[in-house]
């Protein structure tokens, strides 16, 4: 099976797509290094995966914390091999509306959602440069090509991971290091349990089945659904008073 018994790292692993996405690379054989802050959400990840006889060591770590991150990935390194898929998925929603701005709350979403994810391609590009290969896969979100209204720094958050991973992509792609960019439609997961009906909702199990069959091929952006592509693209010209009754984000 493509990819077995190389390692891959998760971040955000303990719940929704990274923990299915966990699963599911396990199931492929490969060592999985599991990263989230809950330590018993992990350690009952790690007991299903051994259970069906993979092979996943875990470490808590916030990805806002760029020292406690790096020693994180270098510890599950030690103990599964260097890195050949990292897969930054850990993530956080909030509202950031436009009359209560609540701006640490925006500082914390772009910590965790941008930064989060450069700390996390930092712990790991240099060996994957050094070695001339690897794979390094953001999660975004199509929420990234459209500011949505309550959900304006979530959106910007996932347009800088989005413009930073390109700007990595092109610089690396002499350097034998692939990156994607995944921008998912709508996940049940608990990120997205307060919000009103979504269009074309996926299991977080689906989605991790969707972006697992997606990365060998290596694609600059991955988006799915096709649909959810398509309605974003759509989004873009709409006119904001369209926007404004029909977009209502509870992140
Ligand atoms: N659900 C959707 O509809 C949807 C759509 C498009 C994109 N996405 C993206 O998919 C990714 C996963 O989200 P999800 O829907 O699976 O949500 P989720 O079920 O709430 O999972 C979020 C994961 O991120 C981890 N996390 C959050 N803050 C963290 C931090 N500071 N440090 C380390 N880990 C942290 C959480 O673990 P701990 O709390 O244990 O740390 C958890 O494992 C996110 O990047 C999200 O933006 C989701």
């Amino acid at each position: 099976m493509a990819g077995a018994n190389l390692t891959a790292i998760v971040t955000g692993a303990s719940s929704g797509i990274g923990r299915a996405l966990a699963v599911a690379l396990a199931r492929q054989g490969r060592p999985v290094g599991a990263v989230a802050r809950r330590a018993d959400l992990l350690a009952e990840l790690a007991a299903e995966v051994r259970a069906a006889g993979g092979t996943i060591e875990t470490a808590v770590a916030d990805v806002a914390d760029r020292a406690g991150l790096a020693a994180a990935i270098h510890g599950l390194e030690q103990k599964l091999g260097p890195t050949d898929l990292l897969i930054a998925n850990a993530g956080m929603g909030g509202e950031t509306g436009a009359v209560e701005m609540n701006v640490p709350q925006v500082e914390a979403i772009m910590r965790v959602n941008f930064l989060g994810v450069v700390y996390a391609i930092e712990a790991v590009l240099p060996g994957m440069i050094e070695r001339r290969a690897g794979h390094v896969v953001g999660i975004s979100s199509v929420a990234a090509y459209k500011g949505l209204p309550g959900a304006a720094a979530y959106c910007a958050s996932k347009a800088a991971v989005n413009v930073y991973l390109e700007g990595l992509r092109i610089e690396l792609r002499k350097l034998g290091v692939a990156v994607t960019a995944v921008c998912p439609g709508f996940v049940r997961t608990p990120m997205v349990a307060k919000n009103p009906p979504m269009p074309f909702l996926m299991e977080p199990e689906a989605a991790a089945a969707r972006i697992l069959g997606a990365l060998p091929g290596k694609p600059k952006v991955f988006e799915f659904p096709r649909r959810m592509k398509w309605l974003i693209r759509l989004a873009r010209w709409a006119p904001d008073r369209f926007v404004a009754r029909k977009v209502k984000m509870k992140l």
